[in-house]
């Protein structure tokens, strides 16, 4: 009767044990530790906070997030006030208005963000005809997912004497092929932080990757945080239903 009971507690406790669904890509990625990993992770506001100044300042000049909207942004801890005045940086096309004209206008918090291109072609013609993808889900899209954006970022070095570099391509040792269109993206202090964090490359590297991991799964803390509490009742339903058998069946030899 003992060993039936440690048999559930040992599958309750193996159930926190993450499966690793992308362990396919891994091979040549450095594996990181992210506050969000893992069954008890959460998302570090402030470095998601962060990492959205980072993509503002560096990414957004060549990357759309287009499935973010501006009042997600409350989930980084900013106010309705703070999103109101992001959004109204940002300048859309709407229309048509009662002559049938498109008119441009300032963003709500209920816009999405907008890329910096208005089409394909021109994001094509101004990065050398490579197209640089929008970022919402790239976390997601990618094997290694986080890893595989930091490795990523991280992942420029100098060009061996026998490679064949060809025009507009830069040398990286993550992205396949070794060769890809986007020029080293980050640097050490090329972001005055806002809570004036210590802005080395590593920093600016991991904030940005925990922000494009929270893009692309924005409901990660509340899908953890059921996943506890479904746990915690499965695990009291357990001794209930144990404590119930052996009640049925004290008599029985
Ligand atoms: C000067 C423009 C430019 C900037 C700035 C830039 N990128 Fe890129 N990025 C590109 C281009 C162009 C590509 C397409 C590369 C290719 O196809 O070879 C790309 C591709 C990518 C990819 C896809 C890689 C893959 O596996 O397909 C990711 C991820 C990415 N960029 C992230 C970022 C992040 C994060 C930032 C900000 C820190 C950033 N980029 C800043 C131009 C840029």
């Amino acid at each position: 009767m003992k060993i039936g009971f440690i048999k559930y507690i040992l599958i309750f406790f193996l159930s926190f044990h993450s499966i690793n669904l992308y362990s396919a890509g891994k091979a040549d990625l450095v594996e990181q530790k992210w506050p969000f990993d893992g069954f008890f992770g959460r998302f570090d506001q402030s470095s998601l906070q962060r990492g959205f100044q980072v993509y503002r300042e560096v990414c957004a000049g060549c990357h759309g997030i287009r499935l973010v909207s501006f009042r997600d942004l409350a989930a980084l801890g900013y106010t309705n006030d703070d999103i109101k005045s992001i959004a109204s940086e940002y300048e859309i096309e709407d229309g048509p208005n009662d002559e049938g004209e498109m008119f441009t206008r300032f963003a709500k918090p209920s816009d999405k963000f907008v890329g910096p291109y208005r089409n394909k072609n021109e994001a094509r013609a101004s990065n050398n005809g490579s197209y640089p993808p929008d970022l919402s889900l790239i976390v997601k899209a990618r094997a290694g997912g986080a890893d595989y954006l930091y490795n990523l970022l991280n992942g420029y070095k100098e060009v061996p004497e026998n490679f064949r570099l060809n025009d507009g391509m830069y040398y990286n040792t993550i992205y396949p092929g070794k060769q890809i269109a986007m020029p080293q993206p980050i640097y050490d202090d090329m972001v005055e932080y806002e809570d004036n964090t210590p802005a080395s490359q590593d920093q600016i590297i991991r904030d940005v990757t925990s922000f494009l991991a929270w893009t692309a799964e924005p409901e990660l803390d509340e899908r953890k945080s059921i996943g506890v509490r479904v746990l915690l009742f499965l695990f009291l339903l357990t001794l209930m239903l144990y404590a119930v058998k052996r009640k049925i069946w004290r008599d029985v030899e």
